[in-house]
């Protein structure tokens, strides 16, 4: 196959081009979010049951309960966890938390614990609880000692520091808060709004894990969509608020969230916020358009409070706060400055609701532009079906297919007409090899070499058509092993380990390796085997080839350039068999590899089979 490249750029690389799509999908609480401790306020439980008790246990036959508090923390926080000690106990008594799957111990770390209590009754009881890690079998390896007053009738916050001596192999390991049983016999003490922090990416106050934002960051990322996706709302009265995941973590009520979980909401809008500035992303915000998961819209006459709602959420984020009392809330909570932003999606997936998306959107996009002109909306139709006013200027297009189907669709855009229209693919993912029931069996587990190229192919598209596709994005992101509602997922993770996927160095390949403009060249047989993209960044002097061969053998190529380039430069390759994925006990089955390779204006390169491959040099 010989590939000529135009010197001329087509386009310039949008600004947003690659980026990471985010909801809650058992990948905020207790994934990025780095809080430890699972059910940690018993938000949206019911008192009094033993589900309400999840991820606690006793200790040594200590009474516990969660109990509607007639005296409760905070009114977003109704709930609070009853210590009783029996009379005649002893030993150490208290209960314990397993987190979310499990508790990584790390003796290089210093945890912040925290908790609030009180007793129901004044009592004469003074004496130490001992708040520690420990292992399942009950090896302390950190732990430290508070007084508990039994005077204190009204909520006191104790916070203690904790670390480890050992890192533990396992992580198997409990929370635990525990008195002398001899002394405290008899006593009945509330706990509310426990906390178990590691240290978090970039020192962020209730911020984010490191590893796994680690590997988010790597990827180089532009944007990120948040906070859905489904999660945007299951019901109408479970659906995301923004307002009820700022402020302090007391008044945030958490929401049964749309992937069968609570959420706490700890990882709220100005968390958001702050882990896109962290990772130097603009956000792609959605707000929540009078449609939910249940299929319930709202009729147009009942749109107002919600339009209002997004409008505040919006001025929370880049309002001015001499002006407008959410951006003045913003302020007050340490950022004075607005957050960047410049798309607003206006609900999620309504091509499920489109009928009344035709008023939906009409109330919602035309009182937003009037609000923020400045902001572009992107709609959640499929385009121009049906026909939307005000025009979009964006979509949001999805699609979970197959490899075959992404290698088929690798010029799915080319055929879009230019006509001022914009497109964000949103979430696209090869899930499964199964062409007649994509969501049904044969879905995989994993991102394999064989989906994630087909992704690759369908990628040197994007970048073709990147003069209309300002952003891309695949999903879901983020997969807790111990607990997952889809697959596959971009990176996969567990209490202690990350686990990037084939996809996830797709991903980081394409979006590191971009360049600034792109450079048309011989376009790559329809259905074909080999797919290619040419782009050059003009300031780093590149040239940047991305090759991608699905077929099972090699492929020869002959690249002629139209410019002289430096002979040094690069071939990174990510290769293996098709069916090879990067998973718990193979991790690093599949990693990109960088080697020297010789360059010259027309230069030959052989594909592997099964690979997407980048080439660079610099041009002379
Ligand atoms: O990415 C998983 C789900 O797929 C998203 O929540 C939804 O937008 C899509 O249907």
């Amino acid at each position: 196959t010989v590939v000529t490249v135009n010197g001329s750029a087509s386009h310039i690389t949008p600004r947003l081009l690659y980026g990471q799509m985010f909801e809650d999908i058992n990948s905020g609480d207790g994934g990025i979010y780095a809080e430890m401790l699972q059910n940690r306020a018993f938000q949206q439980v019911t008192p009094n049951t033993t589900a309400a008790l999840y991820a606690w246990n006793t200790i040594n036959g200590a009474g516990i309960n969660v109990i509607a508090d007639p005296s409760p923390v905070s009114s977003a926080l109704p709930n609070s966890l009853q210590l009783t000690i029996p009379e005649g106990a002893s030993g150490s008594i208290g209960f314990g938390n397993e987190g979310y799957y499990g508790i990584q111990i790390n003796s290089g770390w210093t945890y912040n614990a925290s908790f609030y209590y009180k007793f129901p009754v004044t009592s004469s009881f003074e004496g130490a609880a001992t708040i520690a890690l420990q292992s399942a079998e009950g090896q302390v390896y950190a732990s430290a000692s508070v007084s508990l007053i039994g005077s204190q009738t009204t909520w006191n916050k104790v916070a203690v520091h904790l670390k480890p001596t050992l890192s533990p192999m396992s992580t198997a390991n409990n929370f635990t808060v525990t008195l002398n049983a001899a002394e405290a016999a008899g006593e009945t003490i509330d706990f509310a709004m426990f906390s178990l922090f590691p240290p978090t990416f970039k020192g962020r106050a209730n911020g984010l894990r490191i590893d796994i934002a680690t590997t988010l960051y790597e990827m180089k990322p532009s944007f990120f969509r948040l906070p859905g996706g489904n999660n945007l709302g299951g019901t109408w009265a479970t659906r995301w608020q923004w307002n009820a995941t700022v402020g302090p973590l007391v008044d945030r009520p958490g929401r049964m969230g749309d992937w069968g979980y609570i959420n706490t909401d700890g990882l709220g809008l100005l968390e958001y916020m702050y882990l896109c500035e962290d990772m130097e992303m603009e956000p792609i915000m959605a707000v929540w358009a009078g449609y939910s998961l249940d299929g319930e819209s709202l009729p147009d006459d009942a749109l107002d409070p919600y339009i209002q709602q997004a409008t505040d959420q919006i001025n929370f984020v880049i309002g001015d706060p001499t002006v407008n009392e959410y951006a003045a809330l913003r302020a007050s909570l340490g950022h004075p400055e607005p957050f960047p932003l410049t798309y607003v999606e206006i609900g999620n997936e309504d091509f499920f609701a489109s009928d009344s998306y035709i008023y939906r959107w009409k109330y919602f996009a035309g009182n937003l532009t009037a609000a923020f002109p400045q902001l572009r909306f992107i709609a959640t139709t499929y385009p121009f079906d049906p026909i939307l006013d005000p025009v979009p200027l964006q979509y949001d297009n999805h699609v979970y297919q197959t490899p075959g189907w992404f290698i088929e669709n690798a010029f799915y855009y080319d055929s879009f007409e230019r006509n001022g229209t914009y497109y964000f693919q949103g979430e696209y993912a090869a899930i499964s090899l199964n062409v007649s029931d994509v969501f049904g069996d044969g879905r995989l587990m994993y991102p394999t070499i064989e989906s994630s190229i087909g992704e690759a192919a369908y990628m040197t598209g994007l970048e073709r058509n990147s003069d209309i596709v300002f952003a891309a994005s695949y999903a879901p992101l983020l997969m807790n092993v111990a607990n997952y509602q889809w697959t596959p997922n971009l990176i996969a993770f567990d209490a202690s380990e990350v686990y990037p996927s084939t996809s996830y160095y797709v991903q980081q390949l394409f979006s590191v390796n971009r360049g600034t403009e792109y450079l048309p060249s011989t376009v790559p047989t329809y259905n074909g085997t080999l797919y290619w993209s040419v782009t050059h960044d003009s300031s780093a002097s590149t040239v940047l080839i991305k090759v991608v061969n699905v077929d099972s053998t090699s492929a020869p190529m002959t690249f002629n350039l139209p410019f002289e380039v430096a002979s040094a430069g690069f071939a990174t390759v990510l290769t293996g068999p098709p069916t090879a994925s990067n998973s718990p006990t193979t991790p690093n089955a599949i990693v990109p590899i960088t080697s020297p390779m010789t360059f010259s204006k027309s230069f030959n390169f052989t594909a592997p089979a099964y690979s997407v491959t980048v080439l660079t040099t610099q041009f002379v």
